[in-house]
């Protein structure tokens, strides 16, 4: 398989860590990517092979993050092949109580900062005639529970899974392929609540009365980077949390 250059913001934990550690196991270059200097200094340490990575840490919601990060991939790897917008924050809290600066967290780091990360990789992408944007999304914004209340991070999300859409079909005659992966209750740091994991409290919402890793999520990254035909979709990853609900 052609060895290729990914970026992965949000590398620090979880899903991204994951995503990282399995293409570089795979052989590909990876450039990594988290708001916090120490925590993607210390997985930066715990990843090789050392010659295959570059790191460059900052804040997504910024854009010259973004192009941050394609000069670290030029530079070290001289191609910017798969970027993989993982950097992603949740949290729950009613809808009549959410304000303005709550909302623009949800939208500025998952959404702008998807979108301008986005921006600033795909004229890169279409003078090398081809490219691979991974957006991560939820399952959940088509699938309502009462009881969890997350209007604020669901609009950043749905509007993710729209822009995913829309990118696919204005660059698709350009050869990138747009698409998002959409990860169920997956056991990551997100999960945690005083140092202690929650996230098998959702185990029962799934078909298999378990929830998932981070590693079945960089899976499925994996295979849609290096899968040629597949553009414009919403791929779930939930343990079948979704199955008959989709609309
Ligand atoms: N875990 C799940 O069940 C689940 C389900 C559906 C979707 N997702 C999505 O999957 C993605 C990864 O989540 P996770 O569960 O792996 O969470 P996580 O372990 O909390 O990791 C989140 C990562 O995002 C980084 N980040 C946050 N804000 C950032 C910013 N402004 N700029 C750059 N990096 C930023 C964090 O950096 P630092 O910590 O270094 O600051 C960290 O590396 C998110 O988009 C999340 O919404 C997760």
């Amino acid at each position: 398989m052609k060895k290729q250059t990914i970026i992965v913001t949000g590398a620090s934990s979880g899903i991204g860590k994951s995503v990282a550690k399995y293409f570089l196991e795979r052989g590909d270059n990876v450039v990594i990517n988290s708001l916090t200097h120490d925590k993607l200094l210390q997985t930066y340490n715990e990843l090789a092979p050392k010659e295959n990575i570059a790191m460059v840490s900052g804040d997504v919601r910024h854009k010259q993050t973004g192009e941050q990060l394609l000069a670290a991939a030029l530079e070290k790897f001289g191609s910017a092949d798969v970027l993989i917008n993982n950097a992603g924050i949740f949290d729950t809290k009613p809808f009549l109580e959410v304000d303005e600066n709550y909302l623009d967290r949800f939208l500025n780091t998952n959404l702008k900062g998807t979108f301008f990360t986005t921006q600033a990789f795909i004229p890169q992408m279409l003078k090398q005639k081809e490219g691979v944007v991974i957006n991560i999304g939820t399952p959940i914004v088509n699938h309502a529970f009462g009881g969890f209340p997350t209007t604020a991070p669901l609009s950043s999300k749905g509007a993710i899974h729209s822009l995913t859409l829309q990118l696919a079909a204005e660059f698709g005659r350009h050869n990138i392929r747009v698409n998002t992966v959409a990860p169920g209750t997956i056991r990551t740091p997100m999960h945690e609540v005083n140092g202690e994991d929650v996230s098998y409290k959702s185990a029962g919402l799934t078909l298999l009365n378990r929830v998932g890793e981070a590693e079945h999520i960089a899976q499925m990254v994996y295979t849609v980077a290096k899968n040629d035909f597949i553009t414009g979709t919403i791929i779930n990853v939930d343990g079948g949390m979704m199955a008959g609900r989709n609309l």
